[in-house]
């Protein structure tokens, strides 16, 4: 599991991609049982090929802090359920009404909107199922209660369902930059938090590398979202797989259309050294979690 130091990045995020498809693979429950359109549906979308840059985040934070990252594999892959969770939801007319998604017609496109809307609740449920099971944490029930908490507040109405609420309030109106960069923060960047963090305490991190850790999580999650932004008016849509242009066209205030491209690039720039820099006192095992912030202001998809 150890990332070898000054290999290519690319390597280590299939490397750790592949090892949550696995993964992902043997946590969902088996096919046999329930029905099968929603087996079908949750697969559709956790199996067309994200990123996988959250749950890759909680195991890079554990291997930062001189955990294995194999022991953290249920929990990220819960953060990747939710994740995928998610994007169904936002992707609903009655949110981004997004046609597109991982390469593939989005989740309501195919199923319709009442599965599409199952599928999130299945996955989102699963993922607190499987961070209950005791092999999450190594039977440690305190770390267990620890890490679901803090992943289900990342998850809620202070974090990533309220900066969607924030999110569809704000279309159509102009929205200041202080609280764009709130909404993000809570859309994107708590969960990206609560990745790093969730790793952290499940690789026994102190109370002081936790805090570190977070600022880092806090700094690369506002910084993912920015070029978000950036992406969904510069990139490329078949390399995303995902549409471009529907921020301009559902009337949301983003980073590029409130400080422009450049400004916004400068500010990804920033929050990705800081981000950088908080993981001074960290050894070479947090390599991976330097490289992944360099990722996030580059990616073109
Ligand atoms: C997309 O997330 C939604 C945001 C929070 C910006 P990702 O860019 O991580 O999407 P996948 O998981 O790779 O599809
Ligand atoms: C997605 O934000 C955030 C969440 C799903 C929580 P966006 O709506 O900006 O992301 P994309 O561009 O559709 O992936
Ligand atoms: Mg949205
Ligand atoms: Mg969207």
């Amino acid at each position: 599991m150890q990332s070898a130091k000054g290999a290519p990045l690319e390597a280590y995020l299939a490397e750790r991609k592949a090892l949550i498809d696995d993964a992902l693979e043997r946590f969902l429950p088996g096919a046999e049982d329930g029905p099968e359109i929603i087996h079908q549906a949750v697969r559709y979308s956790l199996f067309a090929g994200g990123k996988r840059i959250r749950p890759i985040l909680c195991l890079a934070a554990a291997e930062a802090v001189g955990g294995g990252g194999q022991d953290c594999l249920p929990c990220a892959c819960a953060l990747e359920m939710i994740h995928t969770y998610s994007l169904i939801h936002d992707d609903l007319p009655a949110m981004d009404n997004d046609d597109y998604r991982r390469g593939i017609a989005t989740s309501h496109r195919v199923f319709g909107a009442g599965i599409a809307i199952l599928a999130g609740d299945a996955l989102l449920t699963e993922a607190f199922q499987l961070l209950s099971r005791p092999e999450c944490t190594g039977g440690d029930m305190e770390k267990r209660l620890r890490v679901i908490n803090l992943i289900a507040r990342a998850a809620g109405m202070i974090g990533m369902v309220g900066g969607q609420v924030m999110d569809l309030q704000g279309e159509g109106k102009s929205v200041p930059l202080e609280i764009l960069a709130d909404i993000h923060r809570r859309k994107t960047g708590a969960m990206l938090t609560a990745a790093v963090v969730s790793g952290a305490i499940l690789a026994g991190a102190t109370a002081a590398q936790t805090a570190v850790l977070s600022r880092y999580g806090q700094d690369i999650g506002l910084a993912f979202q920015i070029a978000d932004d950036i992406l969904n008016v510069t990139g490329d849509s078949a390399l995303m797989g995902k549409g471009t242009g529907s921020d301009i066209s559902r009337g949301k205030t983003t980073f590029p259309a409130l400080i422009g491209l450049e400004v916004s690039r400068n500010h990804l720039t920033e929050l990705v050294a800081g981000a950088a820099a908080h993981l001074a006192g960290f050894n070479h095992r947090a390599d991976p979690l330097r490289q992944i912030a360099g990722y996030i202001m580059d990616r073109n998809r």
